[in-house]
């Protein structure tokens, strides 16, 4: 995956720096070529020579000191680059790639780079969570960055927190990522896919209802991942105070019979239907029209069962759409996924622990496992839910490309 890629790794102040020497090495191994810029905080934990010595390629450390009159070293190596990797990233390089500053080489760099940008923050965990370091960091997101979570553990102040480098492993595997969507750019080009996000919500009077606690996230960053990969989206969301990703078309609806109808409506036109959206099973037998008034007594609601959109939309395939679902446990996660899978005839579904706390509802990191009707079983690591999102769609599309081939 990485051979003959060519990745600018940017190194900027922070303790970690002596990891991203191994990190350049290891990714050398997998036969990339990395060239390095540091900043003046990054020299200081580790040599400018170190890394020289271990890429073989100079390393630029200041934006004025131009050795070659031939080329613009900054702009060079921007242009250079197919993957930028900033590792570590602290807080201070973060506000200046949120903010579009550049006063030094690594910032400057950055302003000029072109291609897919990787950034692994690592930090003090109270700069982690300090609200603008927060706010740049969602900015960043919205850019279009790919961000690595830091790792929880063993600080450097002697504390455990959050705001370690994560494991080595987890850095490569997101720069194998970015470089899959390079590669795969056309992997749903000109498909049609069709999302439901959020949790519906089931009408009890008109300013009271019954709903979940699905965020909408992971519907979102399938849309965004399927729109990164070339595909026309349309979005059947029940969370509207969510930015909808650039390009992805949005129908909002409350219900789970809104939403059935949404998505039927629109299932002709797709190609790939996907239901992430966690649906209420039940719906308010009889809303009332008026605000209910308390009056001292006990209120009983009657609930009546809501259809099964995934089940409906496997039985009405208009041509051969692939029918995606998920299955949200608490246990005995992939036994139950499995009899999901045959009890609605959906041809994938992705199961979830959501009794983990990085994997359930209303977070921004995942771990599924997507189980397929040919009994394929396959797992993904625990990434950001927008990471999680490009390796579904990986894992699908080759599934899928795997099986024309066989045929
Ligand atoms: O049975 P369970 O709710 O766990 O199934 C999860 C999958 O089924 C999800 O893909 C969800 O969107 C879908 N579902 C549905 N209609 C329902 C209930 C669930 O489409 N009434």
């Amino acid at each position: 995956m990485l051979q003959d890629k060519k990745i600018a790794l940017f190194m900027t102040g922070g303790i970690a720096s002596y990891k991203a020497a191994e990190l350049s090495r290891q990714l050398i191994k997998k036969g990339a070529h990395v060239r390095v810029a540091m900043t003046s905080g990054a020299q200081a934990f580790i040599t400018p020579l170190t890394m020289q010595t271990l890429t073989k390629y100079p390393v630029l450390t200041d934006t004025f000191d131009e050795t070659d009159p031939t080329l613009v070293q900054h702009i060079d190596l921007a242009d250079w680059a197919d993957v930028a990797l900033v590792a570590p990233a602290t807080a201070n390089i973060l506000s200046k790639m949120a903010n579009g500053i550049g006063d030094e080489i690594v910032s400057t760099t950055l302003l000029a780079v072109h291609c897919p940008r990787v950034i692994a923050p690592s930090m003090n965990e109270n700069m982690y969570y300090n609200l603008a370091t927060q706010r740049n960091l969602r900015q960043l997101r919205e850019d279009g960055y790919t961000l690595i979570e830091p790792a929880e553990g063993f600080l450097a102040e002697g504390y455990s927190g959050k705001g370690r480098l994560p494991d080595l492993s987890v850095i490569i595997e997101a720069v194998e990522d970015v470089v899959a969507v390079t590669k795969w750019k056309k992997i749903l080009e000109g498909k049609n896919v069709l999302i439901s996000a959020g949790g519906t919500l089931e009408r009890v009077d008109p300013v009271r209802y019954i709903s979940n606690d699905s965020s909408g996230k992971m519907g979102y960053s399938l849309a965004k991942a399927a729109k990164r990969l070339g595909a026309n989206v349309h979005l059947v969301s029940t969370r509207p105070q969510l930015a909808v990703p650039h390009g992805v078309e949005v129908e909002y609806v409350e219900s789970a019979r809104d939403m059935q109808e949404a998505m039927e409506g629109s299932l002709a036109w797709s190609d790939y239907a996907v239901m992430a959206a966690a649906v209420s099973d039940y719906r308010v037998s009889h809303p009332s029209e008026q605000k209910i008034k308390s009056d001292g007594s006990d209120l009983t609601i009657h609930l009546t069962e809501n259809p099964d959109i995934l089940a409906s939309l496997a039985t009405k395939k208009t041509h051969d759409q692939t029918i995606i679902g998920f299955a949200a446990e608490t246990e005995h996660v992939i036994k139950y996924a499995k009899g999901k899978l045959h009890k609605k005839k959906a041809d994938w579904i992705v199961a979830n622990d959501v009794s983990q706390e990085a994997t359930g509802f209303n977070t921004d990191t995942n771990q599924v496992t997507l189980l397929s009707k040919e009994g394929q079983l396959i797992e993904t690591g625990l990434l950001s839910k927008d990471d999680v999102a490009l390796r579904i769609w990986k894992i699908i599309a080759e599934a899928e490309e795997d099986d024309s081939h066989g045929a």
